[in-house]
């Protein structure tokens, strides 16, 4: 029997995918070879944006003749989009031939609905309110990223961010125990993982009281005794303490590139967004982080085209990209999502200015970005190499401390840090040759972190 996973959305819901992965296998079954060939299928799905559901439903209706022929086929549909109870109503009413469907919280319960779709021959709809969290803690897991492992540290969001369906689809902030998380790494770090990302929907708001914060989290990972990289995201700047600045300065392990979402460059915007920050608090933010954490890169998101966005909200977005020189942008425009404050605002902004406005800031964010990319050549630079180029033989794919992506020439272990030196660059993608790694000798074996991927 096989399995295959069709993942969506973030990275929140890759690491889910690793548990749906974990609870699969331990009933039996195997990774299929392509997703028409599996006796069970699960579609991990994203709510974010209109688009990624439609998509998603794209691909789900893609199954219907393949079932059609192939009847004991499963098909399982959860996540963040049928977590939505119109959502469940439509795969209810319209995908028949969908047979589990469960929200965020019931994933936990996934083997004992699969037993019960087979032994019962009934659809499954199981779309319950926020439960514990600890029956999902210790869902098992199959790990699929390589030499980077992901941790949550909490789960939810309280921000109501007015354009935002997480608070909706995930439910409240949960943190996990603290000595759970040190637990996890220590554990991970023991088997060889090289980078641990920590996942949250607002890391800095992670607590459990005075003794367990976010800071304290950090600070305790980061002085473990192994050579790794420490990567966190996501940031809320309204929640992001100087405490948490320090604590990067002094890191050791800590990676030197801070993902930290603005939304948008105009205070009006901001407020109208439930952001909780001013562009002048997020900028002095960037400015200590500059000051105390030399070399630090910071990536970040923007929604263009929120309702009441003018064009000269947007040209103050502009000038703060180029203001903090962002290494990356993630730009997206606003979709509506039903449900939250936003989509019942005056000002709805039409799509043709959306695409025009997403066009000019990636137009600048690739300019600002092939600028810093070129000022890294001739660097020697440490990088940890990430797994072999699926395309370019006899190279590596790797990064550096400042979450650069480097391609590596010269005989290189995925999983070991070496020293590169920068050579060119091309698409803003660095390239360079080992130098020196870490035992003073070069080896070459790919293969030991060449796990597979669910999808
Ligand atoms: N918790 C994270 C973000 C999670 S969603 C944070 O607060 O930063 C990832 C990104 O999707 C957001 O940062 C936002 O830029 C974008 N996004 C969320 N809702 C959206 C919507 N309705 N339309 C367009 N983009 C959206
Ligand atoms: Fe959405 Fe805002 Fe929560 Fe991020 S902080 S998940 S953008 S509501
Ligand atoms: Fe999408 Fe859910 Fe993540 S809506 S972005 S998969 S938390």
């Amino acid at each position: 029997m096989t399995y295959f996973i069709a993942t969506y959305g973030c990275q929140m819901n890759v690491h889910e995918s690793e548990k749906i992965a974990g609870v699969l296998e331990s009933m039996g079954y195997t990774l299929a070879e392509d997703i028409q060939k599996a006796d069970i299928v699960v579609f991990n799905t994203c709510a974010i944006r209109e688009s990624a559901e439609q998509k998603i439903l794209g691909n789900i209706g893609a199954l219907k003749p393949i079932k059609a022929k192939r009847k004991d086929m499963l098909i399982v549909v959860c996540g963040c989009m049928s977590q939505q109870e119109a959502m469940a109503g439509v795969l209810k009413e319209k995908y028949p031939f969908v047979d589990i469907v469960l929200g965020t919280h019931n994933l936990a319960d996934l083997r004992k609905f699969i037993e019960q779709k087979i032994a019962q021959k009934k659809r499954v709809f199981a779309i319950e309110e926020q439960q514990d969290i600890a029956p999902r803690d210790a869902m098992p897991m199959v790990r699929t990223s390589g030499v980077n492992a992901w941790v949550n540290i909490m789960y939810g969001c309280n921000n109501f961010c007015t354009y935002c369906i997480v608070p909706y689809v995930r439910g409240r902030e949960i943190s996990r125990p603290m000595q759970d998380i040190v637990k996890e790494v220590c554990q991970l770090l023991k088997e060889g993982y090289k980078e641990i990302t920590l996942l949250g929907q607002n890391v800095n708001s992670y607590g459990n009281g005075k003794d367990e914060t976010f800071a304290k989290l950090l600070q305790t990972l980061d002085a473990l005794p192994y050579k790794y990289r420490l990567k966190f995201m996501t940031s809320h700047p309204k929640d992001l303490s100087m405490e948490v600045v320090d604590v990067i300065s002094k890191g050791k392990n800590i990676a030197k590139c801070v993902h930290l979402p603005i939304q948008s460059g105009s205070n009006k915007i901001l407020e109208a967004m439930n952001r909780k920050y001013t562009v002048e608090h997020y900028v002095s933010i960037i400015d200590a982080l500059r000051e105390k954490v030399p070399g630090v890169t910071f990536s970040t998101d923007i929604i263009v085209g929120f309702p009441g966005e003018t064009d000269e909200d947007f040209a103050l977005t502009l000038d703060v990209v180029k203001r903090v020189q962002y290494q990356q942008v993630f730009a997206f425009m606003y979709s509506r999502r039903k449900g939250t404050v936003a989509d019942k605002m005056d000002g709805q902004i039409p799509l043709a200015v959306k695409k025009q406005r997403l066009q000019t800031l990636l137009a600048v964010e690739k300019e600002i970005s092939e600028k810093l990319a070129l000022e890294h050549v001739g660097e020697v630079e440490e990088v940890l190499l990430e797994d072999v180029h699926p395309k370019l033989a006899n190279k590596l794919m790797g990064s550096t401390v400042y979450g650069r992506a480097v391609t590596v020439q010269g005989a290189g272990r995925v999983g070991d840090f070496v020293k590169v030196k920068i050579t060119k660059v091309k698409n803003s993608v660095l390239f360079g040759d080992i130098v020196e790694d870490e035992y003073g000798y070069f080896a070459n074996d790919a293969t030991l972190f060449k796990n597979k991927r669910t999808s």
